[in-house]
């Protein structure tokens, strides 16, 4: 049986938010800590929506719902979590906010916890030596949206104990979820596959070989993808991908990962993809349009 009863979530995003709410509907104890008490909220309100659907569809009952919210607790306060089994970090893919909060909870968390990253493309390593704790210190890389999403990459470093990775890997079948183990390489398994073929979309766009809606119909009907590669981009958000690209880029100096020229100007300008209402489509109008992206 895993040890693992409470649960801390660092980010109440696209991702926190998903995370948390599998957590709690397995019956785990969960407090997400986010950075202000509006985003705790909109935390709040996404799980509330998506488990509202839920009900709608007939796929969650009433009971579970409420049963889910009451395992769910939101904070601002980083020392609320200092009684998790596990924290799981699903915030910005940025490397020095990651390692201050890691170093931070080192010095509140007992010396049992396990620290787990949701990282799509940082190495585990960087982390390991910031969270004190190298033995205890691995990856968790859930999928968008995380309620739907089967998969999570179970991801242990040079230093990760073999208890710490057990304990991970049961505890994610205890999520309901199918684990996978992968290396840490940056973008691991998934990513590694993935990431060049978004960026590769937006260099075909670049290259006037077709329309936005073209390119994101040929690769639905033409290789059967549940969403085409701009609707993807703008689902996983455009900063994190740009961010993702870079960090893959720098890690393996290699053109496929380089972030294209338009998907930075776009970053720029605030279309972040769906999250901020604009990105490759726009999403104020039903069903949403091709944004006009100057090309
Ligand atoms: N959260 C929770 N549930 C959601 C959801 C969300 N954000 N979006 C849709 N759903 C649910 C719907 O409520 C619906 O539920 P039921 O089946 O119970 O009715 C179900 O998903 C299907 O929804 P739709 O019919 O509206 O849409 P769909 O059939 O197109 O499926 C999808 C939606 C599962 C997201 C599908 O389009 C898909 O698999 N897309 C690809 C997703 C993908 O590739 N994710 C990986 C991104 S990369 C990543 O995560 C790694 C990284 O590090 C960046
Ligand atoms: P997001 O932009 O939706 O959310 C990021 C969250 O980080 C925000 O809620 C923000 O409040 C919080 N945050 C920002 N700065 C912070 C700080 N200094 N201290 C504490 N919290 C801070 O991003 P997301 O899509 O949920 O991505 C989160 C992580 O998950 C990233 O590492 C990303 O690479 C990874 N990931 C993303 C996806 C995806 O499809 N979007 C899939 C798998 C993994």
């Amino acid at each position: 049986m895993s040890s693992i009863g409470k649960v801390g979530v660092l980010g109440g995003g696209l991702m926190g938010s998903g995370i948390a709410q599998v957590c709690a509907q397995a019956g785990f104890s969960t407090i997400v800590r986010e950075i202000s008490e509006p985003f705790c909220d909109r935390s709040r309100a996404g799980i509330e929506k998506v488990l509202a659907k839920g009900i709608e569809k007939g796929k969650v009952t009433a009971e579970a719902r409420d049963a889910a919210l009451a395992k769910l607790a939101f904070t601002t306060d980083l020392t609320a979590l200092s009684e998790c089994d596990i924290i799981l970090e699903a915030i910005a893919e940025d490397l020095a906010l990651k390692n201050g909060l890691w170093s931070e909870l080192d010095r509140i968390c007992g010396d049992e916890t396990i620290f787990a990253s949701n990282t799509s493309s940082l190495t585990i390593a960087a982390m390991a030596a910031a969270s004190g704790r190298p033995d205890r210190m691995l990856g968790l890389h859930f999928f968008n949206p995380v309620p739907l999403m089967k998969l999570v990459e179970v991801v242990r470093t040079i230093t990760t104990s073999d208890k710490s990775a057990e304990t991970a890997f049961e505890f994610v079948q205890r999520l309901g979820k199918e684990p996978i183990q992968a290396r840490d390489s940056s973008g691991f398994v998934v990513n590694l596959l993935l990431v060049p073929y978004m960026l590769d979309a937006i260099r075909a766009l670049e290259g006037n070989v077709a329309t936005v809606e073209d390119i994101d119909k040929g690769m639905q009907l033409g290789a059967g993808h549940p969403m085409g590669p701009f609707t993807l981009l703008d689902f996983v958000g455009l900063d994190t991908c740009y961010n993702i690209a870079e960090i893959m880029f720098n890690e393996y100096r290699e053109k496929r990962y380089a972030p294209p020229p338009l998907l930075k100007r776009m970053v720029l300008a605030g279309m972040y993809g769906r999250k901020s209402g604009k990105g490759f489509y726009d999403y104020s109008e039903d069903p949403p349009k091709v944004s006009a992206l100057g090309l």
